[in-house]
């Protein structure tokens, strides 16, 4: 099979192969992407021979820049919208204790062979007399047709010589909806203890990229399966299973945080919102009890799930900055729209959510929409119906009383300009009270019945102006 290499610069490349009498393919993503028809601006070169002296000359040639990673024998350059990296053709053997391994040089073969899956190893032709030819020893191409994450070499061997790729099959999996092959999957769950060698930030780099799939259930449910998902990331896998007493049981929140995710994921690409939905009722294990009367119930999930997310974001690397803070809150609120959806609505109460939710109060909807997973008709649009209702309430009150970016009308500093007060227990009291009294609607969120509303309460205090307020 010919494929026609479009770009200008694969010309350029061949010319440099032909004139120097060496051998040059492109290799891996950038070829598996032409078959997927997913355009890429990621091309590696590999050369039998010296990568980066075929690098230095693509680099005079195309007049561009090459940055060289000399340890590893890698070159690479920027060419307009592309980014090519040149290596030598490789065999490759590894030590049990490391994922860097004995490099020799070796054949085109050779390099196909060290790589991770079939449709990751397959070669397009940059050399004068088959030039555009694909070079498929290990079946890519019919893996991608079967659609079937395979490893060219038995996959113990694979695994074993980079666990990282135990990761990337699962991630290649769900972002392509492919199967992996039976044995793959069979010697994942032999070698999972290997996932130890890598760094934390490379694990998760993975996870990341299974979250962001379209349907990121299809991964979890094999880092399950295989056993990888209890080393990686345990408080997870806590969620499952159904515990029964008195013939009574709950659901399983396992595959419930599952469903939540898979339905955040048709309306959010935001990789934070999809965590939050992972992290939702990360705390049911921990808070879970059988009360005679009531059953099952998680009482606290949402408190302390929210204190978890921190401890959990810092085991797996993940940013300790304004996104966790997101996830923390979308954790701690996301029952709260779920109570007003079933009681009798009262403005307090939706003021009191916009007030909490401030900014994010969308988010905390999409996050509640998502987690109604009965698969009872009747229940679902009952639920959404009353989300609406609840949409349509917080539309009222935020038009109404402008809680979304809540500032106090009257601030701190007005309290004691007003009163002569330094900073002290006095002002955080009335400036308290005053935050109350809105939310209750007892006034409204303006400066004028702010400003009476906090004489009266400083004169219950014993407080009186010491400068005239209306200025
Ligand atoms: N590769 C490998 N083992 C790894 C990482 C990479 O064999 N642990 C090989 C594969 O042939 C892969 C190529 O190196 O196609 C490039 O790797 P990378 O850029 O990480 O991934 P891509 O396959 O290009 O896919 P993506 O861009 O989606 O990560």
């Amino acid at each position: 099979m010919k494929k026609n290499l479009g770009h200008p610069v694969f010309k350029v490349l061949a010319d440099i192969a032909a004139e120097n009498h060496i051998e040059a393919y492109i290799i891996g993503g950038y070829v598996r992407d032409i078959f997927l028809n997913r355009p890429s601006k990621d091309i590696d070169i590999v050369v039998l021979g010296n990568g980066i002296n075929f690098a230095e000359l693509a680099g005079k040639a195309l007049k561009s820049k090459v940055a060289v990673f000399k340890s590893f024998g890698t070159a690479m350059l920027k060419y307009k919208e592309l980014e090519l990296e040149f290596v030598g053709a490789r065999k490759e053997s590894y030590r049990s204790d490391s994922r860097k391994p004995i490099v020799e040089n070796g054949t085109i073969e050779d390099d196909q062979l060290r790589r991770d899956f079939t449709i990751n190893a397959l070669a397009i032709s940059l050399n004068k007399e088959n030039f555009g030819q694909l070079i498929d020893p290990f079946k890519g191409v019919e893996d991608l047709e079967q659609q079937l994450i395979r490893t060219p070499l038995d996959p113990e061997i694979t695994f074993s010589d980079d666990p990282l790729r135990m990761m990337r099959a699962i991630r290649f999996a769900t972002q392509l909806n492919f199967k992996i092959d039976e044995q793959a999957l069979a010697a994942i769950a032999k070698q999972k203890e290997r996932i130890s060698i890598l760094s934390k930030e490379r694990i998760t780099d993975e996870l990341n990229k299974i979250i962001l799939s379209p349907v990121p259930s299809i991964g979890f449910k094999h880092l399950f399966n295989t056993g990888l998902l209890h080393l990686i990331f345990p408080q997870m896998t806590a969620l499952y299973g159904v515990e029964i007493i008195n013939g009574k049981g709950h659901k399983d929140n396992f595959y419930h945080t599952l469903q939540v995710l898979d339905n955040i994921c048709e309306v959010t690409d935001d990789l934070w919102l999809r965590w939050a939905a992972i992290l939702h009722d990360i705390a049911k294990p921990p808070t879970k009890r059988f009360e005679e009367n009531h059953g099952w119930t998680f009482h606290g999930h949402e408190d302390k799930g929210a204190r978890m997310v921190p401890q959990i974001f810092a085991q797996l690397k993940l940013p300790l900055n304004e996104k966790m803070k997101l996830v923390q809150k979308l954790v701690q609120l996301h029952l709260r729209p779920i109570v007003l959806a079933q009681e009798v609505v009262t403005d307090s109460a939706v003021r009191r959510l916009l007030f909490d939710a401030g900014e994010d109060i969308d988010s905390l909807m999409m996050l509640c929409n998502a987690d109604v997973t009965t698969k009872n008709e009747y229940k679902v649009k009952k639920y959404r119906n009353n989300f609406e209702l609840v949409k349509q309430k917080l539309k009222d009150v935020e038009e109404r009383d402008k809680l979304r970016n809540w500032q106090p009308p009257v601030t701190g500093t007005d309290i004691m300009e007003i009163f002569g007060l330094t900073a002290g227990k006095e002002v955080g009291l009335i400036k308290n009270a005053i935050r109350e009294a809105i939310l209750e609607g007892e006034i409204t969120n303006s400066y004028d019945e702010a400003l009476a509303f906090m004489l009266v309460k400083g004169k219950e205090l014993g407080l009186l102006p010491v400068t005239n307020p209306s200025k």
